[in-house]
């Protein structure tokens, strides 16, 4: 049996490579550098907000001592918020769209103390934090264990990885399947991630959060354009007809959004080590 790393590497490389296909060779959008995503998985938050779980558990461990490290952070969904307690957050972002986004929102807020390195995180040199963060990354990661040994280094008193249980990409899945009369290979999820880390000889808690409906969108023109993003539609083709009519089909309306029928709830959970 392939060992849980080499597993790992296989599959991003196969769902990498399926996807480059349907682009032409062209890099993905929204699975990668930039991210995007479903609202429920990685819209931009109000950063007040109190009902976000996942940010509660964050701030259940984070003070006006704490140095935060965001690894990946994106435009900032938690890093905006966490700087309001800590006493710093750097955040490490490849991506100059959401560095742009979080330069911008942290400004208006008159926010001070985040700090935005603007890298990957494989190459980036950075000092250690109390705490390293990193959400919704590392299923976007091949070579995964010089990553996640980088953050335990980086780490002074815990690491923090906030992943999904569900496969990433499951709410465009049945979609993909009429449109591509095929199933994407799943990206990594939090069970994967648990076998590579007992792998490195890393073993984790697991927090686990309520579950949340498949919401798409708010609504169908934001779902459409955002489906066709994420599994490579071109406008008034072929494929794009069959995906308007799986819209059709597939998409409920409920008072928080346009639900995907057949789509199982779907849970965050943080998985975190003393380094
Ligand atoms: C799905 S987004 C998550 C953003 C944010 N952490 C959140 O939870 O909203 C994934 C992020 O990982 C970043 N990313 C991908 N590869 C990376 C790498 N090697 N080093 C650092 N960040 C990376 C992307 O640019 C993107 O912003």
């Amino acid at each position: 049996m392939a060992s849980a790393l080499q597993a790992w590497l296989e599959q991003i490389n196969a769902h990498e490579s399926e996807s480059a296909v349907l682009r032409g060779g062209e890099p993905g959008h929204g699975h990668g550098h930039g991210g995007g995503g479903a609202r429920s998985q990685v819209r931009q938050d109000n950063p007040d907000r109190t009902d976000d779980p996942v940010l509660n558990a964050l701030y259940e461990v984070v003070d006006a001592s704490t140095t935060v490290l965001d690894v990946g952070g994106g435009a900032g969904r938690y890093a905006i918020p966490l700087a309001s307690r800590a006493k710093h957050v750097t955040v490490v972002e490849p991506s100059g769209g959401s560095v742009e986004e979080l330069e911008s929102i942290a400004s208006e807020r008159g926010i001070a103390n985040i700090t935005v390195i603007q890298s990957d995180w494989d190459t980036t040199k950075v000092e250690q934090a109390d705490i390293v963060l990193c959400s919704l990354v590392l299923h976007h990661v091949s070579d995964v264990e010089p990553f996640i040994r980088k953050m335990g280094r980086k780490a002074k008193h815990r690491v923090m990885a906030v992943e999904m249980m569900e496969f990433p990409g499951m709410i465009e899945s049945p979609f993909y399947q009429r449109v591509h009369d095929s199933n994407p290979t799943p990206l990594p999820a939090i069970a994967d991630i648990m076998r590579v880390l007992w792998e490195m000889d890393i073993y984790p808690d697991l927090e686990m959060f309520p579950s949340t409906p498949p919401v798409l969108e708010t609504d169908k023109v934001g779902a459409l354009e955002y489906l066709r993003r994420r599994i490579a539609v071109v406008e008034g083709t072929p494929e794009d007809d069959r995906l308007q009519s799986a819209m059709t089909e597939l998409l409920q309306e409920t008072p928080g959004g346009l639900v995907v029928k057949g789509v199982k709830p779907q849970r965050l959970g943080i998985v975190s080590w003393r380094p």
